[in-house]
C-alpha cells in the first residue's frame, strides 16, 4: 500500500443503513478512499454480542457488504472484508484482553446500558465488546478511526490499552486518533428531532431507511415533526427545521443561507417536499446499485474472499510480531 495514514473503520450488520449511518459515515467512507488507505470490515462477531437469528445474521452480513459497495466502498480501493473471515481479529483480542482492566470495562457507558435493555442476557462477550473493538483497530495499526460520538469511549479505551501494552512490551502499537470528518452530521429523529436517527425507533415514521422507496421517503419527510413557525431558518430551538435543512444540505451541496432564500415566502410542507424528493432523488443510486449487485452473489464472494485475504495477510504480520512479544514460542 501507499504511505498514506491508514484509516480503519467497522459498521454492525443491521442489513439496512439509516440515513443517519449514511450520512454520518458510510458516505465519508467512498471519499476517504483517495486520501487514505482504508480498511473497512461488517463486525459480525460484535453482533453476535446480542442475541440473532443465524440466518438473518449471514442475511444481513451480506446485505451490509453489498451495501458499503453500493454506497460507494471500492474494494479495489480499499480492504473490504467481513470481521470473521480474518481470525487474527479473535487472536489479538485474547491479548488484549489480558491487558485490560476489569474495572475499566465497568466503566463503558454503552456496556451499562446494553446489560440494562438486556438484563437476561448479560454476557462476557457485552461486556468485552470495546477489546474486540481494540483489536479491530490495532491488528492493523489504523492511525485514524472514523466514529461517531458514542464510540468514543471505546477508542479512548483502545489508545489506552495499546499504551499499556507499549509501556508492557515496548513501543509497537500506533496510538489510534479518532477521524472527525469534514463534512458529517448527526441526524435527528423525524418524529422526535432531538433524539438521534434510530433504527430501532417503535415509530416507523422516525427513521429513512437507505433502501426505502421513493413514496415511502417522501411520506416519512411529508409527516416530519417540525414547529409552529412557518418560517424555514436555521436557529436554536427549532430542531425539526434544523434537521431538516442539514438533511438537504447534504443532498444538494447548498449552505443554510442558500437553502432560506430558495424556501422563502413558501412554507413548510413544500420544504418537506422538497428534502423528501432530493433524498429519494440522491439514494436512487443507491438502491439501484444494491439490488443489481444482490443478484450477482459470484461478485460479491469474490470481492469479500479478496478482501478477507488482503486483511488477514496485513493483519498476521502485526498479529505475529505481537504474539513474539506477549513470549508465544514462533511457530
Ligand atoms: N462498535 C462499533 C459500532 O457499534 C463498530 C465497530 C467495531 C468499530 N469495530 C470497530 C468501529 C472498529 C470502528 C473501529 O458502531
Amino acid at each position: 500500500m501507499e504511505d498514506k495514514k491508514l484509516i480503519f473503520s467497522g459498521i454492525q450488520p443491521t442489513g439496512t443503513f439509516t440515513l443517519g449511518n449514511y450520512m454520518g459515515a458510510v458516505k465519508n467512507w467512498g471519499s476517504l478512499q483517495e486520501e487514505y488507505n482504508c480498511i473497512y470490515c461488517v463486525v459480525d462477531m460484535h453482533a453476535i454480542t446480542v442475541r440473532q437469528d443465524p440466518a438473518k445474521l449471514r442475511q444481513n452480513t451480506l446485505n451490509s457488504y453489498a451495501l458499503l459497495m453500493a454506497c460507494g466502498v471500492d474494494p479495489e480501493k480499499s480492504i473490504l472484508f467481513i470481521q470473521s473471515h480474518v481470525r487474527t481479529h479473535a487472536e489479538l483480542n485474547w491479548i488484549l484482553g489480558c491487558n485490560t482492566q476489569f474495572g475499566e470495562l465497568s466503566r463503558m457507558t454503552q456496556f451499562k446500558d446494553k446489560s440494562q435493555r438486556h438484563p437476561d442476557d448479560v454476557n462476557s462477550g457485552l461486556f468485552t465488546y470495546p477489546v474486540l473493538m481494540a483489536a479491530d483497530i490495532l491488528a492493523y495499526n489504523a492511525d485514524l478511526v472514523p466514529v461517531g460520538v458514542d464510540q468514543k469511549q471505546h477508542l479512548e479505551l483502545a489508545r489506552n490499552i495499546a499504551q499499556r501494552f507499549n509501556q508492557r512490551y515496548g513501543d509497537f502499537f500506533t496510538l489510534p486518533e479518532p477521524y472527525i470528518p469534514k463534512v458529517g452530521a448527526k441526524i435527528m429523529s423525524l418524529q422526535e428531532p432531538t433524539k438521534k436517527m434510530s433504527k430501532s425507533d417503535e415509530n416507523p415514521n422516525a427513521c429513512i431507511l437507505i433502501l426505502d422507496d421513493k413514496d415511502t421517503i417522501i411520506r416519512k419527510f411529508k409527516r416530519a415533526v417540525t414547529d409552529s413557525d412557518t418560517e424555514v431558518c436555521y436557529s436554536e430551538g427549532k430542531d425539526g427545521i434544523n434537521n431538516l435543512m442539514t438533511i438537504y444540505s447534504i443532498v444538494t451541496g447548498k449552505d443554510f443561507a442558500a437553502i432560506e432564500s430558495e424556501f422563502a415566502g413558501k412554507g413548510y410542507g413544500d420544504f418537506k417536499l422538497a428534502v423528501g424528493e432530493a433524498v429519494a432523488d440522491h439514494l436512487e443510486p443507491v438502491r439501484t446499485e444494491f439490488a443489481r449487485l444482490s443478484k450477482d452473489k459470484a461478485y460479491l464472494k469474490k470481492c469479500y474472499t479478496e478482501g478477507a485475504e488482503k486483511a488477514m495477510k496485513y493483519s498476521q504480520r502485526i498479529v505475529s510480531k505481537v504474539y513474539h512479544k506477549v513470549g508465544f514460542v514462533d511457530r
